[in-house]
């Protein structure tokens, strides 16, 4: 089975119903991203932070699963297929995609600030100061913020590395070092970028460019790939 690996932005999950970041309506439109999103923010005022996780956490029991997620599971009959998503939503989870690695963390799990391991799964409920893992020490949310480095990132780039196919999903490509995953792919190779708008896919050689939301235009891309690479 050729191997794909697919890296999927907010874009993806906009069909669901959740904001992205950086369009006209984004979150970063109604949030500074640095107060919310980022370690000093957690330092200056932890209870923003954790107030700005809980919302999210909250809509996320609402939405559910667009066509597109489903489609990059049902390409698991035909391909190896890694989801490698920015994505903190577990949409891809339960449209039952089985290989994801989350590249910033995970909106329904918290840790300690004292132990980045011990992660605990919460599902849609909120943490707030004062709550404590089991030795008494706060607890934050299990996302990766600016200014703190990327745990899965080599994980990532070794099954770019590895790819037959790459494709690229609902992403700005803004945000580093996410977005220069794509530099680690074999030479040549065939790259997919789906996303209505233009973004700069850094000159991509063998690159098949979808102007369209992720649920056609990840449609297509599965027509072609069947047609073409299986
Ligand atoms: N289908 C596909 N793509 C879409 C759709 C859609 N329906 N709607 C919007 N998009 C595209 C936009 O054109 C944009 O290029 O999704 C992209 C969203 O870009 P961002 O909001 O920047 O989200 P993302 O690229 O995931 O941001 C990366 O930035 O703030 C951090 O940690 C956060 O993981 C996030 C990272």
């Amino acid at each position: 089975m050729k191997k794909i690996a697919v890296l999927t932005g907010a874009g993806i999950s906009a069909e669901s119903g959740i904001s992205t970041f950086r369009d006209s309506d984004g979150l970063w439109e109604q949030h500074n991203v640095m107060d919310v999103a980022s370690i000093e923010g957690w330092y200056k005022n932890p209870k923003l932070v954790l107030d700005f996780y809980n919302e999210r956490r909250k809509q996320l029991e609402t939405v559910e699963p667009n066509a597109a997620h489903k489609i990059l599971h049902e390409l698991e009959n035909h391909f190896n297929v890694c989801v490698i998503t920015q994505n903190v939503d577990n949409l891809h989870e339960r449209a039952g995609s089985t290989n994801i690695i989350h590249l910033h963390g995970e909106l329904t799990k918290v840790r300690s600030i004292a132990d980045e391991d011990t992660v605990y799964d919460i599902g849609y409920k909120a943490i707030n100061i004062g709550d404590t893992d089991k030795s008494g020490v706060q607890l934050r949310p299990h996302i990766v913020w600016f200014g703190e480095a990327v745990p899965m990132l080599n994980a990532a780039a070794d099954k770019v590395a590895q790819a037959d196919i790459i494709a690229i999903i609902g992403t700005s490509l803004n945000v580093y070092p996410a977005a220069g995953l794509v530099n680690y792919k074999k030479n040549g190779i065939p790259v997919f970028l789906i996303n209505p708008n233009d973004v700069n896919p850094f000159h991509i050689q063998n690159l098949t460019l979808i102007q369209e939301k992720a649920t056609t235009g990840v449609e297509k891309m599965r027509n072609i790939l069947i047609e073409k690479y299986l």
